[in-house]
């Protein structure tokens, strides 16, 4: 038995493992349940009395040997060294940084005041907080207009005249009031209004208002801007159509449609109709430009209002509005702009 411990000892004195796998090898064929290391152990309760002592201490000896050897392969083949070698790897890929991406409301934001940016409209900024002047009487409302109503508007409470402004076309009566034309100017902004939430519809929202006002500013230059406009958002072979509306402050007024990507086979975002509505407008009413100081006689205009959340639901073909004000990270990481 002396010399099975001794021979065992020499074989794994110089023993080294190059992978965890070898070090593992080591560990089943010595130190398992049914290694050699056991089987000395049980040879052991039948060695004679008299060499018990010796043999017991030399089989102690061998086990510590085992265990030390094991544990030594281990560390040397642990992922941790490893990975200590691999850090000082200088032609190892660097480790990614997470970078942060712009909200898909801001991106369409950009993007609509970049487009129109590029025909010349500058850009122009209202109070969220308003007066029935600039969101109500001014655009041409009448007193008993259903927007004014609590129903649909907020108002602050504690003050007759101060409520959220429910659109930013409030920001037109500013401009016109503030400066002189000619005109050509973009407002974005946020608005609210007293709605119930829905996949649909928020009771916080977006909106992008434009405004041209100089001499002789016709219908056709309202189409050919917004032509301009949908093929630039949409792509090169967008349609527009212009359907007749009403708004209080536009006359003649309408509503934009632009072709839909399906290209009127109809699919469920155009409704089967093939087309899809993205936006108000109309030339300036002449009583919206005297009530702000503009000479009807002299200057003509146009104005356009549009949501950017219904923009960037059909540009990114996401189906609920909650999804832009929820800040889910989940959502949101899909907008990171590829390095
Ligand atoms: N203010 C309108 C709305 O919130 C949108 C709009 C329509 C704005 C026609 C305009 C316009 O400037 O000419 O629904």
């Amino acid at each position: 038995m002396l010399e099975k411990i001794n021979r065992i000892k020499e074989e794994v004195a110089l023993f080294k493992a190059a992978t965890q796998e070898e070090a593992e090898e080591f560990r089943l064929k010595y130190l398992s349940r049914k290694g050699r290391l056991n089987a000395l152990f049980e040879e052991f309760k039948t060695v004679a009395g008299e060499q018990k002592r010796e043999t017991g201490q030399k089989l102690n000896e061998l086990k510590i040997q085992l265990l030390d050897t094991f544990e030594r392969c281990k560390a040397e083949t642990d992922s941790g060294r490893l990975s200590d070698t691999q850090a000082r790897d200088l032609t190892r890929p660097g480790d990614g940084m997470a970078v942060g991406s712009r909200h898909p409301i801001s991106i369409v934001r950009n993007e609509i005041c970049d487009i129109f940016g590029r025909l010349g409209f500058t850009v122009a900024e209202g109070p969220e907080i308003e007066d029935d002047r600039h969101v109500f009487s001014a655009l041409n409302f009448p007193p008993d207009h259903p927007a004014r109503d609590m129903q649909d508007t907020f108002f602050i409470a504690g003050d007759a005249d101060a409520l959220l402004r429910t659109h930013t076309s409030s920001v037109q009566v500013r401009v016109m009031e503030s400066v002189p034309p000619p005109i050509r100017m973009i407002m974005p902004g946020r608005v609210f209004r007293n709605e119930a939430i829905s996949s649909r519809s928020h009771c916080i929202f977006h909106q992008v208002e434009g405004l041209y006002i100089a001499e002789k500013v016709s219908f056709a230059d309202l189409k050919q801007t917004l032509m301009f406009f949908a093929r630039e958002m949409f792509g090169e072979k967008t349609q527009i159509r212009l359907r007749p509306s009403f708004f209080p402050f536009t006359e003649p007024s309408a509503e934009m449609d632009v072709s839909c990507t399906c290209n009127g086979k109809g699919c469920s975002l155009c409704k089967h109709t093939g087309w899809l509505e993205i936006m108000g407008c109309g030339m300036v009413d002449p009583n919206v430009l005297s009530n702000c100081g503009i000479d009807p006689e002299k200057y003509s205009g146009f104005a356009f209002g549009m949501g950017i959340e219904r923009i960037a639901l059909l540009k990114f073909e996401t189906g609920d509005i909650r999804m832009y004000f929820e800040n889910d990270v989940r959502f949101l990481r899909q907008f990171v702009p590829a390095l």
